[in-house]
């Protein structure tokens, strides 16, 4: 969701600022735009375009100068369009201000009607503009431009991420952070700032996060940090652990084909400190882990999406290994319910970029309710839910640009595992014994994946079948039940086709109703203790003419005949079963999307970091 770069060298920025928004695409966007100033500090010069950055890159050319700022757009207040792309700019009695902006501004349109009172016009139907107008204002007024923009900010409700350059403050840019991600990186000679290190790593790798409140003035030889009550404060420079190498796209043809293919590396990299070892520990999940967990009797997990999925797979383990309570809950809906909490509850938040507005949002709600002790199991390290959370366990997947979630999916249940392990030894429900074969069953996960991901031929001829289908379900029991969910997302978020999830068990009261010839009917097959019944529950979709598509365990004996089509998965793998089963799922919704022709690793109107609520 919308990307922000911005640079100020003593070279030209346009190539910067475009290579930066390339590796931001994957964020989601609609259009795009850069706004640049030259050191003689003439007028602003900009271009914009809708659509992809290639194009914006079109519309750039010949565009030369030493600072600049730029944006991916994701639509939300106005249609993506030229006009309400970024940078948005006031322009008037030899002023001129430009700005670009991810969040939302909750108080827009009460700042908005001032200023048309004031004189301003309005060019856009966004939220935005309303920050390059009040900054021309308080320009206008003789504030110098950190002064400005800081007005600005504390005239500002709602969460953001904002960069301001003008004409007039030459050679200087203004950057400022409330509830979005903002990061500045550190040059010789030179500075940038960028929503995530991902725009950055080519350039540098010292990276400053910036902090709720924060604001930046950096001049092309220095960088000075205020706090959000306008104290001057030193922020620490981290070196980034992100590889140029990991945001290239490689020998493959989209991120998401290359990143399933990287699961069994980064299950082994997650596990790295697990599977080496002979016995589960606290420790696993932060230095205070072994403090807080032996008093944990409850649980509660809040996620997003897919990592919502990953949340509901582990209350099956939890509650069935651990003997643990554990309630999930979608994170938009947890912040605003009236909900009863319990004593000694573990918050476990979980997300792929630790970014996500509504996760951020829940956590502070649940701390607000008493519950302080939150573990976050999150891809990014220095993510805002890391910081705002006491333990944390970190996915090793690398960066993930696919807008469709895999490698993070299976990081994040191979770490909920490992928790489930460290809460059963801790509560007395698992043995050394036990122990020992689950740590041997991790060890082995890797490869069990390699076996499955070699079926990839099969499920590419098994996807030509949904090309023309509008409709599909998706059945799974049990602790399969939320990968039969997560199939049906991506499915839907890549190919566009409507997919449902039901609990099979759920089959005759209603969805049967909607079986047919048109309706693919995918299913889980695991060999666990509700085969049978499962086999019961596909008896009742064939009846109805419904075809199926059954990945199954191999000796589930689900025969292969007319109008059922079989896959069998090699490897058994107990309690990590559904680790295994959601990449057939993750393969085939690629394939389909590959025949229909969508944009796989950008599909429309999604974003892969959800920044507003
Ligand atoms: C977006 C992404 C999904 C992701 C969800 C939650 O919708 O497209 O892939 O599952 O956000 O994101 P998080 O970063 O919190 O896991």
């Amino acid at each position: 969701m919308c990307g922000i770069v911005g640079v100020i060298s003593k070279n030209n920025c346009v190539p910067i600022l475009i290579d930066g928004l390339k590796k931001l695409e994957y964020r989601g966007y609609d259009s795009a735009g850069l706004a640049i100033q030259n050191d003689q500090g003439s007028d602003l010069q900009r271009a914009r375009s809708v659509g992809r950055v290639v194009e914006l890159e079109q519309a750039a050319a010949g565009l030369e100068a030493q600072m600049g700022i730029a944006h991916t757009r994701w639509a939300t207040h106005g249609v993506p369009s030229e006009r309400n792309a970024h940078p948005h700019i006031s322009d008037s009695d030899g002023i001129s201000v430009s700005v670009v902006h991810n969040g939302i501004i909750e108080n827009h349109e009460d700042i908005r009607r001032q200023l048309m009172v004031d004189g301003y016009a309005f060019q856009s139907d966004t939220d935005t503009e309303v920050i390059a107008h009040l900054t021309h204002k308080n320009l206008r007024k003789g504030l110098p431009l950190l002064k400005a923009v800081q007005a600005t900010v504390a005239a500002l409700e709602g969460a953001f991420a904002i960069a301001v350059i003008s004409n007039r403050a030459k050679r200087t840019l203004i950057a400022s952070k409330k509830g979005a991600p903002l990061l500045v990186g550190h040059g010789q000679g030179e500075f940038f700032i960028a929503s995530d290190a991902s725009a950055l790593v080519a350039y540098t790798k010292k990276i400053t996060y910036l902090q709720e409140g924060d604001l930046v003035q950096l001049n092309a030889d220095q960088a000075l940090f205020l706090n959000a009550q306008g104290a001057e404060v030193q922020r620490e420079i981290i070196e980034s652990q992100l590889s140029a190498d990991a945001v290239e796209l490689g020998p493959y043809d989209h991120y998401m084909q290359k990143e399933i293919f990287e699961q069994p590396g980064a299950i082994a990299a997650t596990l790295e400190m697990v599977s080496n070892a002979s016995a589960v520990k606290p420790e696993l999940f932060g230095a205070g882990a072994a403090e807080v967990l032996p008093h944990v009797q409850q649980v509660l997990i809040l996620a997003c999406g897919t990592s919502y999925h990953a949340a509901s797979v582990a209350r099956y383990w939890l509650e069935s290994i651990a003997a643990l309570p554990t309630t999930v809950e979608i994170a938009s809906e947890y912040r605003y319910r009236k909900s009863v909490s319990l004593p000694n509850t573990l918050v476990i938040t979980i997300s792929q970029s630790g970014e996500t507005a509504d996760t951020l949002a829940a956590l502070e709600h649940a701390k607000s309710l008493g519950m302080h002790n939150a573990l976050s199991i999150c891809n990014v390290p220095e993510s805002a839910l890391i910081r705002a959370s006491n333990l944390k366990f970190l996915t090793r997947a690398g960066p993930e640009i696919g807008v469709a979630s895999t490698k993070a999916f299976t990081t994040q249940l191979a770490a909920l595992f490992t928790f489930t392990m460290v809460m059963a030894k801790l509560r007395g429900q698992m043995n050394a014994v036990e122990e020992k074969t689950l740590i041997a069953q991790l060890r082995h996960l890797p490869s069990a994946m390699q076996n499955i991901l070699a079926l990839e031929p099969q499920i590419k001829a098994m996807a030509q079948r949904f090309a023309d289908k509008r409709h599909a379900l998706f059945l799974g029991r049990g602790v399969h039940f939320p990968i039969a969910q997560e199939g049906a997302l991506k499915l839907k978020e890549i190919s566009y086709i409507h997919a449902e999830a039901y609990a099979a068990g759920e089959l005759k009261h209603g969805p049967l109703a909607l079986v047919d010839a048109d309706m693919p009917v995918v299913s889980i097959a695991p060999k666990d203790s509700l085969i049978e019944k499962l086999k019961s529950n596909l008896q009742e979709v064939r009846a109805r003419g419904g075809e199926l598509y059954i990945f199954a365990d191999r000796d589930t004996r689900i025969e292969e005949t007319d109008g059922v089509h079989v896959l069998n998965l090699v490897d058994h793998a107990g309690h990590l079963s559904p680790i295994l089963h959601v990449l057939p799922l993750q393969l085939l919704s690629y394939h389909v999307a590959l025949v229909k022709g969508t944009d796989v690793d950008k599909p429309r109107n999604l974003a892969k970091s959800v920044t507003v609520e």
